[in-house]
């Protein structure tokens, strides 16, 4: 990288052209600002000064689960986690950014680019209306950190670097075919027994998920009957966070009763629950459509 810009930048200084000498200017600047960082190349073929790069996904994700969540706050929200929060590595953003507050619903624990109206940040402040002041029992974070997750929220809640990079992007990229919609976290867990009636079903995915496929015919909650062979449909209502289109959110209509549910999501027929990139939910390959997918948990009535 360093000689590649040293290259980049002395290739400005050379240019005697007075059009160039403003460009050159204008790029020192951005050397100053920016330290001519992720530029690469300064000048494109026609000579023209090439405009900025976007800059690349902000990495303070990364930072705040490798600092925050995964050493304080995973002790308690693992998998499954206190509150159906899993803040664990590569689970944290699914339950966070555009998902609802199970303590207060009117907010959202991450609302992107609203620190204020973020749950996270007033359980972290000792805000909160419900619960304790997290982490629980303490010590507390500095309000250094507190800022500096707040700033992440502020700056639109950006995804961890790596997560934006979908799997199938990869493997096309080598020629593979695309490997197909993957679940990579829920909440409830797979054969959690839950004493409380789960305000939320969680469930998030490697991708951004195309929210036109998300239907009462692609996704269904189902509640066990006596009979096996029988089962009643629960009334649901979904949602995708625009600010986080790989987490589909399911919020039963009324509270569920003592009983074993099975959530389905619809990966093969038409009209498959797919990512964005119309790869369909656990296809394997592109012979074959994709597979359903399911998650079974139990409501147990607490005496
Ligand atoms: C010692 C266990 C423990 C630790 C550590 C802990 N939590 Fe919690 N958390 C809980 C429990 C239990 C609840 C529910 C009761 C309450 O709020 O006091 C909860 C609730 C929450 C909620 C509310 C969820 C909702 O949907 O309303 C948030 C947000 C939260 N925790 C974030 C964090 C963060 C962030 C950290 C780390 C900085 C953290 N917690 C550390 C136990 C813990």
């Amino acid at each position: 990288m360093g000689t590649h810009l040293f290259r980049s930048c002395s290739a400005i200084r050379i240019r005697t052209n007075a059009a160039l000498v403003a460009a050159a200017m204008l790029a020192a600047t951005t050397l100053i600002v920016s330290g001519c960082a992720g530029d690469g190349k300064g000048l494109d073929q026609n000579g023209e000064l090439l405009p900025p790069p976007t800059p690349a996904p902000v990495a303070a994700f990364t930072v705040i689960q490798d600092t925050v969540f995964t050493p304080i706050c995973s002790v308690c929200h693992g998998n499954p986690g206190a509150a159906g929060l899993n803040l664990t590595a590569n689970s944290s953003y699914a339950m966070l950014v555009g998902v609802t507050s199970v303590q207060v619903p009117a907010l959202l624990r991450v609302k992107a680019g609203d620190p204020a109206a973020s749950y996270l940040i007033h359980k972290l402040e000792g805000t909160q209306t419900i619960g304790q002041r997290m982490p629980r029992g303490g010590p507390f974070l500095s309000e250094e950190t507190i800022n500096f997750i707040r700033q992440w929220i502020s700056d639109g809640a950006p995804m961890p670097v790596n997560a934006s990079v979908t799997v199938s992007d990869k493997k096309e990229a080598i020629g593979l075919p695309p490997r197909g919609l993957a679940v990579v976290v829920t909440s409830p867990t797979a054969d959690e027994l839950l004493t409380v009636p789960p305000a939320q079903l969680i469930v998030g995915f490697d991708r951004q998920l195309d929210s036109t496929l998300v239907n009462d015919t692609t996704v269904t909650l189902e509640r066990a009957q006596s009979e096996p062979s029988m089962s009643l449909r629960v009334a649901i209502h979904l949602f995708v966070p625009e600010s986080n289109r790989s987490t589909l959110v399911v919020t039963p209509a009324s509270p569920l009763p003592a009983g074993d549910y099975t959530l389905r999501l619809r990966g093969s027929g038409g009209g498959a629950l797919a990512g964005l990139d119309a790869v369909p939910l656990q296809m394997r390959d592109p012979y074959h459509g994709g597979r359903d997918y399911t998650l079974t948990f139990t409501v147990e009535v607490s005496r």
